[in-house]
């Protein structure tokens, strides 16, 4: 039966939540719908805060440099703000959502040394002339790189974010300056089915049996830069914990509203992607009628020679 859209808001009236691409998820409603996930026992911001303890940040009297790409609630900023209690820091927050970025400034508005930029990553990184100890992004950096490759096409997309990154790492890192990403798994039970559904209208996403164009092109520049000398990589993959959705309902408004940010709620394909997702997530509904599907993560390491 062919239901229009208001049918399927009076079914689900979470549908009636919606974004700009530039606005992102509303910062409450990201917080509160944001699952857990664990890596190996530990959740994402555990293995960011692993990462900050096993180098040295401690750069003496002299400030150290710190940038965050996609700042969003300030989720990393936190446990970064916090490992450097004891340190003289400055810290650039970059976000393109300026919703997220007015959260952060409530949150860290007694940080006179955090500054606000409201800013699309590689464009921010093309421009930036600062030099930096220590660069983070977690779950963010791929928004930016799948955005500049549905704007430039793929091929003039993917020379930018090389060339980009290529800069970032060789004109504003110095030697030990350090490098940390989270980036999404698309091939994980969690995110094969989204990839599926970002193909409908971006044909970037079009070869589903190999990881995201961001995935493919990051791991190209970073491995040159790795065998010529100029870093240090070191890149894991992680299969996580499976995050528990209680019903149908809940399953579908976080697919729907927080993975592909409510792109689809007013457009025409949304009973199909809504019956697409219910297909699939039947693989994953115990006998409870509980859903448990799996994320996946890559984080890379990068240390500047
Ligand atoms: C999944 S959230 C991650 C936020 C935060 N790092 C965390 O781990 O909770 C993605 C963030 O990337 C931001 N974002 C989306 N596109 C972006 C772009 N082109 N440049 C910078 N930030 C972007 C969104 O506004 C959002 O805050």
């Amino acid at each position: 039966m062919r239901e229009n859209i208001e049918d399927l808001q009076n079914k689900y009236p979470w549908l009636k939540v919606t974004n700009s691409l530039e606005e992102y998820v509303e910062p409450n409603y990201y917080n509160k719908i944001l699952k857990d996930y664990i890596f190996d026992g530990k959740s994402d911001i555990n293995i960011f805060e692993d990462f900050l303890k096993k180098i040295n940040l401690d750069k003496g009297i002299n400030a150290l440099n710190a940038l965050e790409l996609g700042c969003g609630t300030g989720r990393a900023t936190k446990v970064f703000v916090n490992s450097v209690k004891a340190v003289n820091f400055t810290l650039d927050l970059v976000d393109l959502s300026s919703r997220m970025l007015d959260f952060s400034k409530k949150e860290f508005k007694d940080y006179e040394n955090i500054k606000f930029f409201e800013s699309d990553s590689m464009n921010f990184l093309e421009k930036m002339i600062e030099t930096y100890d220590i660069i983070f992004s977690l779950w963010s950096f791929s928004h930016s790189v799948h955005q500049n490759l549905i704007k430039k096409g793929l091929y003039d997309g993917k020379k930018y974010v090389q060339e980009v990154i290529s800069k970032m790492i060789k004109e504003n890192m110095r030697a030990n300056s350090k490098f940390f990403l989270i980036h999404f798994d698309s091939m994980s039970d969690e995110q094969r089915i989204l990839m599926k559904q970002g193909r409908k209208v971006f044909s970037i996403y079009n070869d589903l049996d190999k990881q995201s164009p961001s995935k493919l092109i990051i791991d190209e520049v970073l491995n040159k830069l790795n065998d010529d000398g100029t870093i240090k990589l070191k890149a894991n993959h992680f299969v996580g914990e499976a995050i528990t959705y209680s019903s149908l309902n809940e399953a579908l408004e976080v697919f729907l509203n927080f993975h592909m940010e409510s792109y689809f709620n007013k457009t025409p394909e949304l009973q199909t992607v809504i019956q697409e997702l219910s297909d699939y997530f039947k693989n994953f509904t115990g006998e409870d009628g509980k859903i448990r599907i799996k994320p996946g993560c890559f984080t890379y390491e990068v240390e500047k020679i």
